[in-house]
């Protein structure tokens, strides 16, 4: 099992040390004392054991945060309703991770909410943070706390959170952070749903319905020959087929800016969707290459 710590203090001396034996035992295999880490909120799903998995392919010390957030809840958003799943998830980093960091919020923000945070700037504006407001930037000054801890050579996260792997970043690039981030593709169910701790709360009509979205990308994907519009159009047929999908964006975006792209868009881009299952708010991308 892997080690669980909860205060930074014990991370610190917990990874100074593992350090040091990785250096010591292996002084001609450096990158062997390399601490990469697995930010998350628990409730641990494949995706996530995949993200880890990746960590330690990396090689080095693989460290897992498990931290509900509360900065990245907005007031509308029911922080006590998030899953915490903890003995599960820990259980399920048997042979993946060397430790847990489980902080509680009073460990994470001793004087409450913090007085200083990361602004995410204008693309936390759009999209998820259009209806979410004050997500990125909460996220990000978590993750900038996070770096700050633990201070990891290489931080891995999942492709499905599009928008916040851009952001992460760009933060790494604006600030100059000592950090590589390695991104991991979307893990998808056999009939393609992307892995989601919210899918647990989608009934099995909606649980079928759901499957759209990443039919609707993979029609997007194949229209790329012919042009945004014809992406954007694409997608729509196959969402509209689902009326149980209340469409909330869809978007063709430039990777480097987040800016959506206009017709004449040549290059790398991506396809972002998110849609409404009754309560249950989902989101996927796809990355695609218009001619
Ligand atoms: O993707 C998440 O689970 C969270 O946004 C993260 C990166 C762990 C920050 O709280």
């Amino acid at each position: 099992m892997p080690e669980v710590v909860t205060t930074v203090a014990e991370l610190r001396s917990r990874l100074a040390e593992a350090r040091e034996t990785a250096l010591r035992e292996g002084s001609s295999d450096a990158p062997d004392a390399r601490v990469v880490l697995v930010p998350t909120m628990g409730a641990l799903h494949d995706g996530h054991v995949r993200l880890v998995g990746r960590a330690r392919d990396l090689g080095g010390i693989v460290v897992v945060s498990i931290f509900v957030n509360p900065l990245q809840f907005g007031p509308t958003e029911d922080l006590d309703r998030y899953p915490r799943t903890l003995d599960t998830d820990i259980a399920s980093l048997e042979g993946l991770a060397d430790v847990v960091f489980a902080p509680s919020a009073a460990e994470m923000y001793p004087d409450g909410a913090p007085n200083t945070r990361v602004s995410a700037g204008e693309v936390a504006s759009l999209y998820e943070g259009a209806i979410r407001p004050g997500h990125f930037d909460g996220m990000l000054t978590v993750v900038a706390k996070l770096f700050n801890i633990v201070r990891p050579d290489v931080a891995v996260f999942g492709q499905k959170d599009a928008q916040q792997v851009h952001l992460v970043g760009r933060m790494v690039k604006d600030l100059n952070l000592p950090v590589t981030i390695a991104v991991v593709d979307t893990v998808r169910e056999s009939d393609g749903l992307a892995l989601s701790s919210r899918n647990r709360y989608l009934d099995d009509g909606q649980r079928q319905a759901a499957v759209v979205l990443s039919r609707a990308l993979a029609a997007a994907a194949a229209a790329a020959q012919e042009g945004a519009d014809a992406v954007l159009a694409a997608a729509r047929e196959q969402l509209d087929t689902e009326p149980a999908v209340k469409l909330d964006y869809l978007v063709v975006v430039d990777p480097d800016t987040f800016q959506s792209v206009d017709a004449e868009h040549h290059g790398q881009a991506v396809v972002l969707v998110a849609a409404h299952l009754g309560t249950t708010r989902l989101i996927d991308n796809e990355r695609i290459s218009i001619p």
